[in-house]
């Protein structure tokens, strides 16, 4: 399995190569220029290709010959950067290459999503924000995801709560729609998100699917 991860250098990105690297999966990561150091203590075993994401001919480059692309969504600037890094994974990917996305619980698929008032002051607010001070597109990732469910692709779209550090709790449980009791607890360990991605790579069932996730120890889904 040749696997190409993009947005290597950040955190959810290193524990995507490492995860993908113990599988035995030869690794391709992409990552601006000036984060190829961040890769430094697994250079020697990857393939990198400095680049930004929504360069066409950096992915193009990338995940040429790959079986699975593991994209880690941003959304950056005001540069369109979360909607054009997956466009530019839809048009180039291999055909039949498995895609799988990164981006969180504020993203719906079918508008199915039970949302706290809390949770939707906070984006609103976070959206609101991040435009201010041009810093943040979050719009821009929801224009991407949207992209990408009207696609016919092999995608699944994995939605994260909030994220911690820490030793791995084994593969997070999910649900299709926030708002269902499991997902409660609202926090997955980050190495565990990467974890699900990877996962998904070899879950047909995860195909055309936007899990949302929540750690597998965590109290909610503990209960459930
Ligand atoms: N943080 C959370 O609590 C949370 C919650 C739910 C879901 N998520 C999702 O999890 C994923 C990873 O998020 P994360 O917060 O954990 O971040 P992360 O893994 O640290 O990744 C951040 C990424 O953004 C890149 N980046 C940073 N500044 C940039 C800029 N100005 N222009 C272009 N790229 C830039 C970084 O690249 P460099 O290495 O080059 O800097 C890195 O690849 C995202 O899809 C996010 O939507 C996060």
């Amino acid at each position: 399995m040749r696997v190409c991860v993009i947005g290597a250098s950040g955190k959810l990105g290193q524990y995507l190569v490492g995860h993908s690297l113990d599988r035995g999966y030869e690794v391709v990561g992409v990552c601006r220029e000036r984060s190829v150091g961040k890769l430094a203590a697994v250079a020697d075993r990857i393939t990198i290709v400095p680049g930004p994401t929504n360069d066409a001919g950096v992915i193009r480059e990338a995940v040429a010959g790959c079986d699975g692309v593991l994209t880690v969504l941003v959304p950056w600037g005001v540069q369109q950067y979360s909607s054009g890094t997956a466009q530019a994974v839809l048009d180039h990917a291999e055909p039949g290459a498995r895609l799988v996305f990164s981006c969180g619980w504020h993203i719906s698929r079918d508008g199915r999503d039970r949302y706290s008032w809390r949770f939707r002051t906070a984006l609103r607010l976070a959206t609101w924000a991040g435009r201010v001070v041009r810093a943040v597109e979050i719009d821009d990732q929801v224009e991407a995801c949207r992209r990408i469910f009207a696609s016919d692709r092999r995608w699944t779209v994995v939605r994260g709560s909030d994220l911690e550090e820490g030793e791995s709790q084994g593969l997070p449980v999910w649900s299709r729609h926030v708002g269902d009791p499991i997902l409660a607890s609202n926090l997955t360990r980050r190495t565990d998100f990467a974890l699900f991605m990877v996962h998904a790579l070899t879950d047909d069932t995860l195909v055309g699917e936007a899990p949302a996730i929540v750690g597998r120890l965590s109290p909610s889904a503990r209960a459930a």
